[in-house]
């Protein structure tokens, strides 16, 4: 009664094919488990803390809740597409590097997500947008200040 499917997708830009994906595994679980992708972390599991976050098709979502069908013949992109080399890294490395970093990896990507489609996002916006985000070292403060200079430094990029 448990089927097994094979799903395609691309990780990072790179076409991947998995084989004996069950219904009931996640995106997190085929990511981190079956592709050794494990920057996306592994926090609640019940869709409560934002440690998982990856992107589908370009919008955020929590890998722990998403089923991994749903990445059939999309583009997911996890956090080492990343790796340390861009704005956001950065930004969130200078604000944020006291606490443990266990959540800085699904803030990366959701303050990515956030720029691309807010390049000057409104204190307002950066707080909607980490709201899905517990981080248990640092208030938000830090998080906010490490967006805003994201974004400055994205600008001036330009
Ligand atoms: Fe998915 Fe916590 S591990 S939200």
């Amino acid at each position: 009664p448990f089927a097994t499917v094979s799903i395609r997708c691309t990780v990072n830009g790179e076409p991947v094919e998995v084989p004996e994906v069950w219904v009931a595994d996640s995106l997190l679980f085929v990511l981190r488990d079956r592709l050794g992708r494990t920057a996306a972390k592994d926090g609640c599991g019940e869709g409560e803390c934002g440690a998982c976050l990856v992107l589908l098709d370009g919008e955020p979502v929590l890998g722990c809740l998403t089923p991994a069908l749903v990445a059939e013949g999309s583009s997911v992109t996890t956090p080492e597409a990343y790796g340390d080399g861009d704005e956001v890294s950065g930004a969130l490395a200078a604000h944020c590097g006291a606490g443990c970093g266990y959540c800085l990896p699904g803030i990366g990507l959701t303050t990515r997500a956030l720029l691309a489609r807010q390049p000057e996002p409104s204190e307002a916006a950066i707080r909607e947008s980490l709201s899905g985000h517990l981080c248990r070292c640092l208030p938000p403060g830090h998080f906010i200040d490490a967006v805003n200079e994201a974004a400055q430094a994205v600008k001036r990029r330009g």
